[in-house]
């Protein structure tokens, strides 16, 4: 009988096959030592697996499922199927990846395929079947892992068979009319009307800016393509395997929009995510656990797995910054405060050889007389000590909304300002929110708004009319909606919605602005009105009319002098606010300060700048999550027993600088719907 996964589970991925037998002996007690209770195996092992077309050597993976078992370790298995081994490419090199200038992706490195192979995706599922029939009742076996990091290097792929599938994909959502084909894409313009789906291509490079929409359909094809892969092997493994739930894991970062994961969440029965920090990149743990929020909305609110992170450097940034003291536990307890119901790395034991051998792992070259291993016995301790809150989740009353195919289509090229960048807004509205304690959703637009007080929507530059219409009865409810510059410009074909923008958002705010006023490079103007002294704004500026808002704040100099640049508008018996340029942080502090006033949204104890806090409720219990990168002791008025030191506070808890804490609180906070 296959088994469950562990409480709070600690691990990571496992690579036996690159150590002798006398490591694996080391690895077991080391685990045991660690607290590792769950490993991913097999994800890099099909040429081990399968050494030459139809030759199967399953007795090295019998006997590392049998020790991890005995040693009471569980398994996240993969089904193998990321790297194809060199003899199927060789046999087959029509099914290696193509980039948009036509160059062939050789073997050598790895996720050698396209997406839309046949010959790639027969292979996969012979050995996704095989794995399937051998471990489907194997004791340590709790999770199917399908393929890995699906789209990490070969997300687009041009070659003739993409753009064959391409061609299917397009005749399925056209209706197989051409005629729509060409509406929807604008192709009057340019003379590219089309008079047969013969003659349509994926939009490799081209003399100059390809069709917008040829490209966003593009993006659309492709995601789904990937998402295929992982859907016919997880139908698999659901007929071979019955009850055994079926993950792959996702890249939610900023680095990688490629994949629509708002939509690919609800194929998964449970949502795992892997997340590397940008170590050059200051306040990289505000835009962790703004990832971490997305993943949960992928989730659809319910507890995720943090499949991989590392333990300090990796070794594919420019300059692999080691963590600090402290911040390896830190990220990790951020993930969980945020959802996470797993803290797995990438990987088990450092790699002695090949491209990721200067990666961190939990047991490094260095062994385990090392600050690193204490940090990582250490980290299980304290998830140990935090295990009761598996299971629950947050319960929060502000949502951002977040939208893939905006953020594609927002990024195209041939736009009014390279510098509208879509999660940019997104972030730095989180980052505001939570340092003032407010707890967020991240979640697709058409989630049910109906239970948040507050909904921001940062550059929402494609928006379908169901959105428009659940924000705008969102509003008349009583919300607070806040929608930011560049958003509702365009359907979902790319084409403008006229009379003046914000078009989808012009009645619900009530404003109209007739042109865009970018701000050049290193240009910055200011705004008055919010609070005593002028903040500062950059990137946009439009000249924005008054039709029915009122303006809270306006340029007091650059293009759009004297104009409105933030206005509020009454809508039944909410409000909707536009904010109509990128406000700096101290702008952004003062907005979302005013609207935690207005709103009343609920806010958490001891959340400052530096200071993260999230709730997770339970349905018995709540727990808060402290997490301080800071360099003070954080003061936070929470009363119950905090699990990491294990002592009870009454109001009084001082997270110490860098430290963490969990604190199941002794009551319901007042004022919380049970
Ligand atoms: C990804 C992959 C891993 C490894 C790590 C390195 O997350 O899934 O196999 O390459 O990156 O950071």
């Amino acid at each position: 009988m296959p088994t469950s996964l562990p409480a709070l589970a600690f691990g990571g991925d496992y690579n036996p096959e690159q150590w002798p037998a006398a490591a694996h002996r080391e690895d077991r007690e080391l685990m045991r030592e660690a607290g590792v209770d769950l490993v991913t195996l097999a994800v890099f092992s099909w040429a081990w697996l399968q050494p030459r077309p139809g030759a199967w050597e399953f007795g090295w993976l019998d006997e590392q499922m049998d020790d991890l078992h005995a040693a009471g370790i569980k398994v996240d298995l993969a089904t193998a199927t990321a790297s194809p081994p060199p003899w199927l490419t060789h046999r087959h090199p029509e099914m290696l990846p193509v980039t948009q200038d036509g160059r062939t992706l050789w073997p050598g490195g790895r996720q050698s395929f396209c997406p839309s192979s046949p010959v790639y995706r027969e292979h996969a599922l012979e050995l996704c079947t095989r794995m399937a029939e051998r471990y489907h009742d194997h004791p340590a076996l709790a999770l199917w892992h399908v393929s890995n990091e699906l789209g990490c290097h070969n997300a687009r792929c041009y070659c003739d068979t993409s753009a064959a599938a391409f061609r299917t994909w397009l005749r399925a959502r056209y209706d197989d009319d051409v005629a729509r084909l060409n509406d929807a894409w604008g192709t009057a313009f340019w003379s590219q009307r089309y008079d047969d789906f013969a003659q349509v291509l994926p939009p490799r490079v081209a003399p100059t800016h390809a069709n917008p929409t040829q490209q966003l359909d593009f993006a659309r094809f492709s995601s789904d393509q990937l998402l295929d892969n992982f859907v016919v092997e997880r139908d698999v493994l659901h007929r071979l395997s019955p009850g055994v739930p079926v993950t792959t894991n996702f890249m939610v970062m900023r680095q990688t929009p490629q994949m629509d994961y708002l939509r690919w969440g609800r194929e998964l029965d449970v949502v795992s995510n892997d997340h590397y920090l940008i170590g050059e990149e200051d306040g990289g743990h505000r835009e962790l656990a703004f990832s971490a929020d997305l993943t949960r909305g992928t989730a659809d609110g319910r507890p995720w797995l943090l499949m991989e992170h590392s333990t300090s450097a990796v070794n594919w940034q420019p300059r692999n910054r080691a963590k600090l003291p402290g911040e390896m536990i830190r990220n990790s307890l951020s993930h969980v405060a945020h959802g996470a119901d797993a803290v797995l790395f990438f990987q088990w034991r450092a790699s002695r050889a090949g491209a990721e051998k200067f990666h961190s792992g939990l047991l490094p070259h260095a062994g385990t007389d090392t600050r690193q291993w204490r940090e990582v016995v250490e980290l299980s301790r304290v998830l140990d000590a935090a295990e009761e809150a598996a299971g629950s989740t947050a319960r929060n009353q502000a949502a951002i909304l977040f939208d893939y195919e905006a953020w594609w289509a927002c990024e195209l090229d041939s736009h009014p300002s390279i510098d509208v960048r879509y999660r940019d807004r997104a972030e730095d509205l989180h980052r505001a929110l939570s340092a003032r304690g407010v707890g967020v959703d991240v979640v697709h637009p058409s989630t049910d708004l109906s239970s948040y007080r507050l909904v921001v929507v940062p550059t929402l530059y494609l928006v379908d009319d169901a959105a428009v219409a659940s924000l705008t009865a969102a509003a008349e409810a009583g919300a607070t909606v806040v929608i930011t510059y560049f958003s509702g410009i365009v359907d979902e074909s790319d084409h403008i919605r006229l009379g003046g923008y914000p078009g989808a958002f012009r009645d619900l705010l009530g404003v109209r602005a007739t042109e865009f006023l970018p701000l050049l490079s290193g240009q910055s103007v200011v705004v008055e009105g919010l609070g005593s002294d002028p903040v500062t704004a950059d990137t946009w500026a439009e000249d924005l009319e008054l039709a029915g808002a009122e303006a809270v704040a306006t340029y007091a100099d650059g293009p759009a002098a004297g104009l409105p640049a933030v206005t509020r508008r009454a809508v039944g018996e909410g409000t909707a606010w536009y904010v109509a340029t990128r406000l700096d942080p101290a702008g952004t502090d003062r907005l979302v300060e005013r609207l935690v006033d207005e709103t009343g949204v609920e806010t958490l104890p001891g959340a400052a700048d530096l200071v993260e806090v999230t709730r997770r409720v339970g349905e018995d219990a709540s727990w808060l999550f402290v997490i301080n990168h800071g360099e003070a002791p954080a003061p936070v008025d929470v009363h119950g027993r905090e699990l990491v030191t294990g002592r009870d506070v009454a109001g009084d808890l001082r997270v110490p600088p860098g430290g963490v804490a969990v604190v199941r609180e002794s009551a319901r906070p007042a004022g919380r719907e049970a």
